[in-house]
């Protein structure tokens, strides 16, 4: 079967290549893959694995083969799904307690762009549950986690205001419920109980300056690269705020994977979470990847493979 191979040293990233056949363990199902999508921080991992090493973590398609064990969905079910690696493949083994089901009428293309983004979305607002009038302060709200934070953000009943880096960009969340968009997190007024902040360097000094007292930032990236000065002086005006360290994949159990995918798959299917996406065929990876890196990717960059 084909798959996306890491090939660090050629003249792309990744290429796609002649791999074995999944061998799964028992737990796991094999998937026939549909669709998957990106994220920013697989496109540093590209640079750090070594040759042959094989990514790939948000996919949606159909089980081709339960899991021996006879847990989770049947042969036939279209899914979407986590997997620690080796999703971006025309076939893929994946831990049955990793996936959910899909509706008809939600697509593979908007599935996979739930997982890692989607779980992010949703378990870094749960810092500041319960959400219902609240002001909310999302940066990078264009990206890929922010777009689909302000949706569940709004519709949990805060009043979010979304950072996004230009007017253009901002053309992204048309329709998406904040109640106010800014090009620039400075240009953002008042006091914030939540923030969700992955810009890092001067964003972060910033968010810092405009949460409540009491109130929490989580900080779940660095996608500038730029260190931020701390100072306990700092939040002489924000007294007892929190900084909240985030990683998706361990901050809750195991076992939540597949109730916080199904979560999301249904709110994609009521129609309250819209994912904001731009499909592409699989071997334009290394081009649309280098337009990610380069902030040229508004919402969720999503990858076909051809169904042969
Ligand atoms: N901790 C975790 O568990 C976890 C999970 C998922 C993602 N992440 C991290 O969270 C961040 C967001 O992920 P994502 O998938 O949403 O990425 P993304 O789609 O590339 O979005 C990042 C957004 O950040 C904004 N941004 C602001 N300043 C930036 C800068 N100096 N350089 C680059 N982007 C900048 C960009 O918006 P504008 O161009 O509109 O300003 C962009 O839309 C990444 O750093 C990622 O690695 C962490």
């Amino acid at each position: 079967m084909l798959a996306v191979v890491n090939t660090p040293n050629g003249p792309a990233p990744v290429a796609i290549r002649e791999v074995p056949e999944p061998e799964p363990k028992a737990n796991e199902a094999v998937v026939a893959v549909h669709a998957f999508s990106l994220n920013r921080g697989e496109m540093r991992l590209f640079q750090v694995r070594h040759e042959g090493w094989r990514p790939g973590q948000d996919i949606a398609g159909v089980v081709l083969r339960q899991a021996a064990d006879g847990n989770g969905p049947a042969a036939g079910t279209r899914v979407v799904c986590l997997t620690d690696w080796e999703g971006w493949a025309e076939r893929a083994a994946v831990p049955s307690h990793r996936m959910a089901a899909l509706p008809d009428n939600v697509s593979f293309a908007d599935a996979a762009s739930l997982p890692v983004a989607g779980l992010t979305a949703l378990r870094t607002l749960r810092h500041g549950a319960p959400l219902l009038g609240k002001r909310v302060l999302i940066t990078g709200a264009a990206g890929g986690v922010g777009n689909l934070a302000v949706q569940l953000a709004a519709r949990s009943g805060a009043r979010v205001t979304a950072v996004v880096g230009s007017a253009e960009r901002a053309k992204v969340l048309d329709g998406l419920g904040a109640a106010e968009i800014v090009t620039s997190i400075d240009d953002a007024q008042g006091r914030y109980e939540l923030i969700l902040e992955a810009a890092g360097g001067p964003s972060l000094t910033a968010a810092i300056g405009k949460v409540e007292a009491k109130g929490v930032v989580v900080i779940y990236g660095n996608s500038s690269g730029e260190p931020t000065p701390l100072d306990f002086r700092m939040f002489g005006e924000h007294q007892n705020a929190r900084l909240q360290g985030f990683h998706y994949f361990t901050c809750e159990p195991e076992e939540k994977f597949g109730p916080d995918l199904a979560l999301l798959v249904s709110l994609v299917a009521d129609g309250s979470l819209k994912p904001r996406i731009v499909e592409h065929d699989w071997h334009d990876i290394p081009a649309v990847g280098a337009r990610l890196l380069g902030r040229g990717v508004a919402g969720k960059a999503i990858f076909h493979i051809p169904q042969t």
